[in-house]
């Protein structure tokens, strides 16, 4: 339909046809980086869900790839994740060199979790399954979504899963993927939440080029702000038992649209690559696309600053981008007076990038008959001639910035919530008066990262028409917005 078309991303990658959910088996195998998703391809729902798959050169231009692990009798294929057997350590490889991945992931039937291993031979495109499967099964109807990964110091291989309803990490040990021991179990942990999903533990880099081991565990329900969210733990591994170094809670994401997050195996010590899933399990089989549902995240970035207390903090920084952008406008210092706007028109059926720094005048109105909510702050809004509008912005007094997506119409279910906010982080991004905001609209996917990436928002937007305006808007108090640089965003075709 319209739309379903009107909604459809061109640099987000969405299925050909059919539900999305997780990225799985996230591989970079030398030469290619494949996508293999949680998909059925015959509805746009949950049900009968194989791997889909896609490759790609930079993460951005993908080519479909036939359904790369089936559901079988044995059950679904659900979450997992691919690895390069280098060495034939499974010994289920014609040899040691090539590109050896193999695939752990869950057959799910509805009495039964378990953790099957296959093989693939031809550079990922089909797998063929382990005879001896499942690798590891514990009698659970609810034990989940393997990560596994080579865990040097202890030469061996760690896969973390979860124990969905008893709210624990489970870590194994293995030397050649098949026989597998248990080494220790994480949590309950962090917020308290209904079932642990999808969890990946990786090592990503500072600022000063340590590495720190960091868990994230998908929950949901849970999330503060309700349904899925991704939460996540830094601290230390040893091999068998991963310790948390402080209490603090941690979410990946401000808003509600990014889940099942995974990282990219195949890369080096230290580089975390990842894709989340754009969705919720409270609406996202109901969302008003009919041919198809389901979008990834653009490729994000992972790394690592310390704030001055000592505290690591998660950076994510979209990937590639640069090569797909055509410049719209591109400006420096210009001064928008208080109460004042501007409005820019914007192409539609084509992804949009906007990068903006500003700083907020000193003075702003603190008479709190006027003050409030509506008066200080600056508003980027992306709005039609319907009268609907898609707006971040910040507001000054409470050093908050906000995504809210309520003016919009496309779309009405009780659990697609309208407005998330999040304090701007003052150990590391401390000048309240500054801001940097980079925005990606893109189909009925919405990104923002803020302040030096310190903080991201996710959210799947559908306004009835498209958005076609671009206001800037100073509410009550002046801005000076240093530098603004406006793009579309059009694939290169490889
Ligand atoms: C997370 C999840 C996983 C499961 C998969 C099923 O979104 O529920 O736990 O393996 O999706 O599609």
């Amino acid at each position: 339909s319209k739309m379903s078309r009107q909604y459809r991303p061109s640099v987000h990658f969405t299925p050909p046809a059919g539900f999305m959910n997780d990225p799985n088996g996230l591989i970079f195998d030398g030469a290619q980086y494949h996508l293999y998703y949680q998909h059925n391809p015959d509805a746009a729902f949950s049900a009968n869900i194989c791997w889909g798959h896609a490759i790609s050169t930079d993460l951005l231009n993908w080519k479909d790839q036939p359904i790369a692990v089936p559901a079988t009798i044995d059950g679904q294929a659900y979450t997992g994740c691919a690895v390069l057997d280098r060495d034939n350590s499974s010994g289920l490889f014609p040899n040691a060199h090539g590109t050896n991945i193999a695939a752990l992931y869950t057959r799910s039937l509805p009495t039964r979790q378990s953790q099957y291993l296959a093989v693939s031979t031809n550079n990922g495109q089909s797998f063929e399954e382990y005879q001896g499967n499942p690798v590891l099964d514990i009698g659970s109807p609810n034990f989940r979504d393997p990560q596994v990964f080579f865990h040097e110091p202890t030469r061996k291989w760690v896969m973390a899963l979860a124990e969905v309803e008893k709210h624990q990490i489970g870590f194994y040990g293995s030397i050649d993927l098949i026989h597998w021991t248990h080494l220790s179990n994480f949590g309950p942990a962090g917020l308290p939440t209904v079932n642990y999903e999808c969890p990946n533990l990786i090592q990503i880099r500072d600022e000063h080029g340590a590495l720190h081991w960091v868990l994230f565990v998908s929950i949901n329900p849970g999330s503060p702000m309700g349904g899925s969210v991704t939460q996540y733990f830094i601290g230390e591994f040893d091999g068998a038992v991963f310790t948390p170094s402080d209490a603090i809670l941690r979410l990946t994401d401000f808003a509600k649209d990014a889940y099942a997050m995974q990282v990219y195996s195949g890369l080096q010590p230290g580089e975390a690559v990842t894709f989340a899933w754009m969705g919720n399990w409270q609406y996202c089989q109901e969302l008003p696309t009919q041919d198809w549902r389901g979008a990834m995240s653009l490729p994000r970035r992972l790394s690592i600053r310390q704030d001055p207390n000592g505290y690591p903090r998660l950076v994510q920084t979209p990937m590639n981008i640069e090569k797909l952008r055509r410049t719209l406008l591109c400006e420096k210092a210009a001064y928008l007076p208080k109460g004042a706007h501007r409005d820019i028109s914007l192409p539609t059926g084509r992804a949009i990038e906007l990068v903006i720094r500003l700083k907020v005048d000193e003075s702003f109105q603190t008479d709190p008959a006027i003050s409030g909510p509506e008066i200080n702050r600056f508003e980027i809004a992306f709005a039609n001639d319907a009268g609907e509008k898609l707006s971040v912005g910040y507001d000054v007094p409470s050093a908050q910035i906000w995504l809210d997506r309520s003016k919009l119409r496309g779309f009405d279910h009780p659990f697609y919530t309208g407005r998330f906010a999040t304090p701007i982080n003052t150990a590391l991004y401390p000048d309240a008066r500054m801001l940097d905001l980079h925005l990606f609209l893109d189909g009925c996917a919405f990104e923002i990262y803020a302040n030096e990436h310190l903080e991201t928002g996710t959210a799947l937007v559908y306004p009835s028409k498209p958005l076609d305006m671009l206001r800037l808007k100073a509410d009550g108090i002046g801005v000076t917005i240093d530098h603004f640089e406006l793009y579309t965003l059009d694939k290169t075709m490889c």
